[in-house]
């Protein structure tokens, strides 16, 4: 049977080597993206993969946007066996005096109730199939590492979302959906800039070798690209 995969910020990074990845694997890729007609590497990607790719239009911050994608995931399939919420923006740097609570809820938006809004509209066809949730979160976001500060809304964001990712987990994981929280590496990326340590094949290599080995007991814990789980 071939799986499907439902990947969130898929055009460029990341999530994008995740769909490169994946269609490889010969899986169904659900690519999503704010701006799909401005992806080039999608479509050509779409001109290999005709059959097993579809992009979809997806701005997780907009509730509009998230309904309308839902609809779409409904007519298309009857369930994602893989949903991986990869998109994520850091925000601002400014120092805690000169952050606003306005930047602050800008990424909040965006990195924690933005995988929260998606992740709930789809989880009818995720249940169903009893397919897994990923939430692709980062070191920064480990109170446990945190020993440098700044960062605040990224940071801030970032723990919320595991804690998201854990509390999904200790309720649905007698239904047999797992969830997973992994930090990629520091990758060499947009976000992550030109001194980043891996490349992004590395990364994701490693993550989809983690993602293969969820069960119940790694359901709802948080692990690096290199399989080590990590404290929050
Ligand atoms: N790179 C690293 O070192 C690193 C380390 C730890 C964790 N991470 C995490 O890994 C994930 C991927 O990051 P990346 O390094 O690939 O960064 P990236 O190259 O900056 O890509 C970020 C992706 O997220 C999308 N995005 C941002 N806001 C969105 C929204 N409101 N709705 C939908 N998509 C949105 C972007 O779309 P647009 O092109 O439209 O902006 C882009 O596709 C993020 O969650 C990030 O926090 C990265």
């Amino acid at each position: 049977m071939t799986e499907r995969v439902f990947i969130t910020g898929a055009n460029r990074g990341i999530g994008l080597g995740f769909v490169r990845q994946y269609l490889n694997a010969g899986w169904k890729v659900y690519a999503t993206a704010r701006k799909p007609e401005e992806s080039e590497e999608l479509h050509s990607l779409q001109d290999k993969f005709e059959e097993n790719l579809k992009i979809l239009r997806l701005d997780i911050s907009s509730a509009e946007s998230v309904e309308a994608v839902g609809r779409t995931a409904e007519r298309l399939e009857d369930g994602i066996e893989l949903l991986i919420n990869n998109a994520g923006a850091y925000g601002s740097k400014d120092s805690f005096e000169n952050l606003s609570p306005e930047q602050l809820n800008e990424i909040f938006d965006v990195n924690c109730v933005g995988s929260f809004r998606l992740t709930q509209r789809l989880f009818p066809l995720i249940r169903d199939v009893k397919g897994d949730v990923v939430f692709i979160t980062s070191l920064m976001g480990s109170i446990d590492d945190n020993r440098s500060g700044g960062a605040y809304p990224y940071r801030i964001s970032k723990a919320a979302l595991n804690m998201l990712g854990k509390t999904l987990s200790e309720d649905f994981k007698t239904e047999g959906v797992y969830t997973l929280l992994l930090h990629p590496g520091w990758v060499k990326t947009r976000m992550g800039g030109e001194n980043a340590k891996i490349d992004v094949e590395t990364s994701v290599t490693g993550m989809r070798k983690v993602i293969s080995q969820m069960d119940l007991e790694m359901s709802g814990k948080f692990y690096a690209y290199d399989g080590e789980m990590r404290l929050w």
